[in-house]
């Protein structure tokens, strides 16, 4: 199948995600709001009927895997951190965890077998940005972004000169391909010289965005991309107002899945400027997938587009087109996994 099939036709896709984590991972203190909308199917509310139910501060990430991430961002906070320490750090939970193949330290490698990051940073203090693409050798990317955001005149760095701008700010590199990413990247090679589909094990991007008592909003976004893509390729996470956007007046968006379908489209920025006309953070995330969905002329459930919200007031939103996408929401009370709104 050519790269470009792959890409077009997710159903078809051998690097599609597969969602792994089951959903039901234990809330460590549910409201009753929250309880009296569980879904019978896997235990997790959905983000409609809870998007009123937290206050600030409030964090919301992507995937069940987010809510580890949101979990820290929130202890940061509470800590004495300032938000932007909080979601840096809560992103690390996620870069660091090897068993994620999507994110980091432990992500899928590109065709030639070499880990290449992507990740952005924003600052709803006026817009302020930093992001890196195909960032080699770094675990943490996020934290480069950020980096550019804060010391840099510019927005973005990519390839060998962020890594060498990695270097010269102190970060240590060293090497991210753990032997099951090899190993997983050994099978997808074989599979393509048998001409096979094969699978993996891969949950995608983390888009993790918080909202502080005084009402300033920060957001990041990371990822290993999509699995043995092809060497060079960035996706949506990199880039300001497609994989992540923040707007310190309205509120923030953050995106996971097929990066193709949500850059061509600016989704982030789309549901941010939906927030401003009006629409609550789920609804935004819906009109905007339903956007992709009519300029593409094929069905939501073909395009793996998912996306989180949160709005200045602190109303959380999320909807997707992937079955198993679930969303992470954090405050001072509640720490739970959601189900988004799904369109197919
Ligand atoms: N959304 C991650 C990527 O497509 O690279």
């Amino acid at each position: 199948m050519r790269y470009e099939e792959t890409l077009r036709n997710p159903e078809r896709n051998p690097m599609k995600r597969r969602v792994l984590l089951q959903a039901g991972v234990a809330a460590t203190s549910v409201a009753t709001t929250a309880m009296r909308s569980a879904n019978a199917q896997d235990g997790n509310p959905e983000v409609g009927a809870i998007a009123d139910s937290f206050s600030r501060p409030v964090f919301i990430a992507t995937w069940n895997f987010g809510q580890a991430a949101c979990e820290r961002s929130r202890e940061v906070l509470l800590g004495g951190g300032s938000l932007k320490d909080a979601v840096e750090r809560g992103i690390h939970v996620a870069e660091l965890d090897a068993s994620n193949h999507s994110v980091g330290y432990g992500g899928f490698p590109n065709a030639q077998g070499v880990v290449q990051l992507d990740a952005c940073f924003m600052d709803g203090l006026r817009q302020q940005a930093g992001s890196v693409a195909a960032l080699e050798g770094f675990p943490n990317p996020i934290s480069v972004a950020r980096r550019v955001m804060e010391t840099t005149p510019h927005v973005m760095l990519v390839g060998d000169d962020a890594v060498a701008f990695a270097k010269k700010q102190g970060f240590q590199p060293q090497d991210l391909l753990t032997e099951e990413a090899r190993l997983g990247w050994e099978r997808w090679k074989t599979a393509q010289q048998q001409g096979e589909s094969a699978t993996t094990d891969s949950h995608d991007t983390i888009s993790l965005l918080g909202l502080n008592a005084d009402g300033h909003i920060v957001g990041g976004c990371s990822t290993s991309g999509l699995a043995f893509k092809l060497p060079g390729r960035v996706g949506d996470s990199p880039i300001i107002g497609s994989g992540l956007y923040v707007d310190g007046e309205v509120g923030a968006a953050g995106a996971t899945g097929v990066g193709e379908n949500i850059m061509r489209y600016c989704g982030c920025f789309l549901i941010v400027e939906f927030m401003r006309q009006g629409m609550s953070p789920t609804e935004a995330c819906a009109a905007a997938i339903r956007r992709i969905a009519a300029g593409e002329q094929r069905p939501a459930s073909e395009l793996s587009v998912n996306f989180v919200a949160l709005n200045k007031a602190g109303q959380v939103g999320a909807a997707g087109t992937d079955k198993g996408f679930r969303c992470a929401v954090v405050d001072g009370r509640q720490s739970l996994v959601a189900r988004p709104q799904l369109l197919q």
